[in-house]
């Protein structure tokens, strides 16, 4: 009796170690024959991400005829080209995306819908231009697909995946020295020591992520070859963040016996480098410069604002809501409109 319980004890011990998983687990091949170029999912993890990645059903198209938004209303700064029952129908579906429990209040003061006291109303503008640059500027990644803003919210006023950059944990003074935000282990690095912010270097800077340098010695400025481990680590990070973003292994993109290799990557590597440049365009351009519109509350502990990985949008998906086409059931969200 004590031996069948000790071995249970090692069984269930060993079975905890090892991280495995119940079967049936399925594979699908995505390269050549041979190349071990193969996704792995777990058929019942991908019912439960299907059914977080429904997308809404849109409301029914609103006329163009009538007058103007910008004939009637006050202070309608970008959309002022719709007409009255196509811009209701995007306050409508805004309401829904982003703000569904507070209504038209989370961004306006009922008694003047006009008035711009409100940040939220401030910043949602600027969100309708982020929104409408990358289907129109992005679709190097987006493709006919493109995004709407319930790609990012789902609902929520702030995206359930955002990123600030991490407190400081350099030990001063101490022979610790600076641990390079490594040894943390959070879900952003797969539970990994490798560093935690991949973000900051990488979608919010440009550096370098090959590591291939071109050159023998270490060299200066754009051409320096920053190869060393360390550098190598921040790679990885990045590279771990966007293979669970996308609920994916490395040989969704790569054939791991050449990482570098553009000939034996697949076209979606190609994808996944102008997303790379896309989430930077929006966090730079578009969600930074919002920093001082936002409350204290809503800023990180190095007083950062909230900003942009590639899980905001694709939440575990290879494509955001599995490919779901919303955003053309939404022609105002299509083209910039510069203010
Ligand atoms: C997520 C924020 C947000 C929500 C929620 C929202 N709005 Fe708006 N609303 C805006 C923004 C931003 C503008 C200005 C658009 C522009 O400048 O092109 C605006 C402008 C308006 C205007 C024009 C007012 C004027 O005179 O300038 C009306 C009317 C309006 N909204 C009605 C509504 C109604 C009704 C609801 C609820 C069903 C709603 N909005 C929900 C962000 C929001
Ligand atoms: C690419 C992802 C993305 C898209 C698309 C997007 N947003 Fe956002 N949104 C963000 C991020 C990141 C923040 C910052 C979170 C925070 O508030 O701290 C944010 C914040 C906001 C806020 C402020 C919320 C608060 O309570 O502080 C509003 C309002 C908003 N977005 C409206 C919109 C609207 C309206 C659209 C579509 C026209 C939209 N967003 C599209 C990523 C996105
Ligand atoms: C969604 C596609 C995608 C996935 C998944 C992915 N990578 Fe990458 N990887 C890229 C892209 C794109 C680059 C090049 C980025 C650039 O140059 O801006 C890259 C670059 C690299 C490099 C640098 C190659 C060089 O030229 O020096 C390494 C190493 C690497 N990835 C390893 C991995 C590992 C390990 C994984 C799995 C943990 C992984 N990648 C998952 C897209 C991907
Ligand atoms: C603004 C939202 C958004 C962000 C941020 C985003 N993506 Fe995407 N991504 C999409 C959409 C939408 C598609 C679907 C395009 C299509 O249908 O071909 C997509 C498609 C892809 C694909 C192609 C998948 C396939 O099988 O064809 C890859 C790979 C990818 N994204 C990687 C990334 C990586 C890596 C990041 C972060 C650096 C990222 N994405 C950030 C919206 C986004």
């Amino acid at each position: 009796m004590r031996l069948i319980f000790k071995f249970l004890l090692l069984l269930i011990t060993v079975s905890s170690i090892t991280g495995c998983e119940r079967p049936p687990i399925e594979t699908v091949q995505t390269g050549f024959r041979g190349t071990g170029m193969e996704q792995i999912y777990n058929p019942r993890t991908l019912i439960k991400q299907a059914s977080l990645n429904q997308a809404p059903v849109a409301l029914d198209a609103a006329s163009e005829e009538g007058p103007k938004a910008k004939q009637v209303y006050q202070n309608v700064q970008v959309l002022g080209d719709l007409s009255v029952s196509q811009f209701t129908r995007h306050m409508l579906s805004i309401t829904q995306w982003v703000a569904p429990e507070a209504g038209c209040a989370y961004c306006h003061n009922l008694e003047n819908l006009a008035d711009d006291s409100k940040y939220t109303k401030v910043v949602a503008r600027r969100m309708i231009q982020m929104t409408q640059r990358v289907n129109q500027d992005w679709k190097s990644h987006v493709a006919e697909t493109g995004v709407t803003c319930y790609t990012c919210h789902r609902g929520n006023n702030i995206p359930a995946n955002v990123w600030f950059e991490p407190k400081d944990r350099k030990y001063a003074n101490s022979v610790m020295g600076n641990p390079a935000d490594q040894n943390i282990a959070t879900q952003t690095v797969g539970l990994t020591s490798l560093p935690i912010d991949p973000y900051t270097p990488f979608l919010k800077d440009d550096a370098s992520i090959r590591l291939n340098g071109n050159q023998a010695m270490a060299g200066v400025g754009a051409n320096a070859n920053r190869v060393s481990l360390k550098q190598a680590d921040y790679t990885y990070s990045l590279m771990v963040h966007m293979s669970e973003s996308l609920g994916v292994n490395c040989t969704y993109c790569h054939n791991t016996r050449n990482f570098q290799s553009w000939e034996e990557s697949r076209p979606q590597r190609v994808t996944a480098w102008h997303g790379i440049r896309m989430a930077r365009d929006l966090n730079n351009d578009y969600i930074i410069p919002l920093t001082e519109k936002f409350p204290a509350s809503r800023l990180g502990p190095k007083g950062d604002v909230a900003k942009v990985n590639c899980t905001t949008c694709h939440q575990g998906a290879y494509k955001p809501l599995y490919g779901a086409p919303m955003a053309k059931d939404h022609p105002e969200l299509q083209a910039l409109v510069k203010p």
